[in-house]
């Protein structure tokens, strides 16, 4: 398990707005304006749309809502990184970890919306989740990078497995 460094830092937010909103376990990211607030939430549900519109956002493909759905609902933990309005809180960033909640998780679909990106956004959401897997006490972490951010995740710590030594996938088509 990688420990993220600090980012300047995240905290948990004693606003019992916050809490309300975002519940108990809630994290706030800092950002460079005091108009900006940016919240992690493990428990505030996610709009499978507004997932859609995020992951449309950052160039993925469509994956039918209801296996999302079923996704979501059989994660470990789910995270979405929030722009806090306190009407209606727009979803920025997300991911979602697997595994058997003790030994092993394994982090996916990491997200953060164009708008947002190149903020320390992605770096704060990951340190989140990992303090999110500590206190659950989950031991180790994984995560399959794509090619291009293979040094986003490096400059966090985040060790490569050798290629093709230990890793292999099985796609059912
Ligand atoms: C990858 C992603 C989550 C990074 O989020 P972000 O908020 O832009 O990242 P941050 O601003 O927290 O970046 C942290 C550091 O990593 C660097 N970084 C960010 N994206 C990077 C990339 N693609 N490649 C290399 N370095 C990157 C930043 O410059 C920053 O460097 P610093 O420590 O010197 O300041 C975001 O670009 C994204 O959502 N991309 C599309 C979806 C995707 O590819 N997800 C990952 C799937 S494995």
């Amino acid at each position: 398990m990688v420990s993220s460094p600090a980012v300047g830092s995240i905290s948990a937010p004693d606003d019992p707005l916050l809490h309300d909103l975002y519940g108990s376990t809630c994290r706030e990211l800092p950002t460079a304006s005091d108009r900006l607030r940016l919240v992690a939430s493990f428990e505030r549900p996610i709009d499978l749309v507004e997932l859609e519109q995020l992951c449309d956002a950052v160039g993925w493909s469509r994956r039918p809502l209801r296996r999302v759905r079923r996704a979501l609902d059989n994660s470990l933990l789910v995270v979405g990184l929030w722009r806090h309005d306190p009407r209606v809180p727009r979803l920025v960033g997300f991911a979602r970890c697997t595994g058997d909640g003790v030994l092993d998780a394994t982090i996916w679909d990491l997200a953060i919306h164009p708008l947002y990106q190149r903020s320390g956004l992605g770096r704060g959401l990951m340190q989140a989740i990992v303090e999110r897997l500590q206190t659950l006490g989950v031991e180790r972490a994984t995560l399959f990078a794509d090619p291009d951010v293979i040094d986003f995740y490096q400059r966090q710590g985040w060790t490569l497995e050798p290629d093709g030594v230990r890793c292999a996938f099985w796609y059912s088509r």
